[in-house]
C-alpha cells in the first residue's frame, strides 16, 4: 500500500490489515494517544470490541511495523455499520490515511449486507467532520451532551 498527494513528496509506505486481539495494547495506546480529551477506550472495552464477531477493526502499519492508524466499526443490531473510533497517530497526519482506513471500512461493511453506516463526532472536532463530508457523511441530529465533558455530538449518516 503507499499513499501519495499531489503537492505532497511524502509518501507514506505501509500496510492495511485486521486488528487482532494479539494487538490489543498497541491500539489502547495508540486510541490513548489520539483521544487526549478523555474520550478515550478503556483497554478492556478495546478487548471486548476485538473478540466480537459484530467488530470490524483495521490497521495501518508502516513498514517499521508500527500501527499508526486504526478503526474500529460494530455492526449494531439494527443493521447498521456504527464506526466506534477513529484514529491516526499525531505524526502521520494528513497524508489520507483516515480516508483509506474508512474507504476500506466501508468495502468491508457493505460485503456484509451493510447499506447505511453512522457515526458520533464532537461538534468542535472540525477535522473529523472535514473528513466524514469529504466522503459522504450529512449531519443527521446534533445530540445535546453527548460527551462526558458536556459536549454536543453530531450524528453523522452516509448510504453504502
Ligand atoms: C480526524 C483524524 C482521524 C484524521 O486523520 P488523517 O489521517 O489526518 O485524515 P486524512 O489525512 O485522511 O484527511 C482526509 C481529509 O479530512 C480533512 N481533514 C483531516 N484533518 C484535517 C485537519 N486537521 N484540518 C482540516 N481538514 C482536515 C481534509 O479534508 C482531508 O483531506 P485533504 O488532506 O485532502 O485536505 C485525525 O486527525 C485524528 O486521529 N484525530 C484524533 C482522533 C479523532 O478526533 N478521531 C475522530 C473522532 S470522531
Amino acid at each position: 500500500m503507499s499513499v501519495s498527494k499531489p503537492n505532497q513528496t511524502a509518501e507514506f509506505r505501509g500496510t492495511l490489515r485486521p486488528i487482532t486481539i494479539a494487538e490489543l495494547d498497541e491500539v489502547w495506546k495508540l486510541d490513548l494517544r489520539c483521544f487526549v480529551d478523555g474520550e478515550a477506550y478503556e483497554r478492556e472495552t478495546f478487548r471486548y470490541l476485538l473478540t466480537s464477531p459484530n467488530t470490524i477493526a483495521r490497521q495501518i502499519r508502516s513498514t517499521d511495523n508500527q500501527m499508526v492508524a486504526f478503526v474500529v466499526a460494530v455492526i449494531e443490531i439494527d443493521g447498521v455499520g456504527h464506526i466506534t473510533a477513529i484514529g491516526v497517530a499525531p505524526e502521520h497526519r494528513r497524508r489520507g490515511l483516515a480516508r483509506l482506513l474508512l474507504r476500506e471500512m466501508e468495502r468491508s461493511l457493505r460485503s456484509r449486507g451493510i447499506s447505511t453506516i453512522r457515526l458520533e463526532v464532537r461538534v468542535e472536532n472540525e477535522a473529523a467532520i472535514l473528513l466524514y463530508e469529504q466522503l459522504g457523511f450529512a449531519v443527521v441530529q446534533r445530540l445535546s451532551r453527548y460527551y462526558s465533558n458536556g459536549s454536543d455530538g453530531y450524528m453523522m449518516v452516509k448510504p453504502l
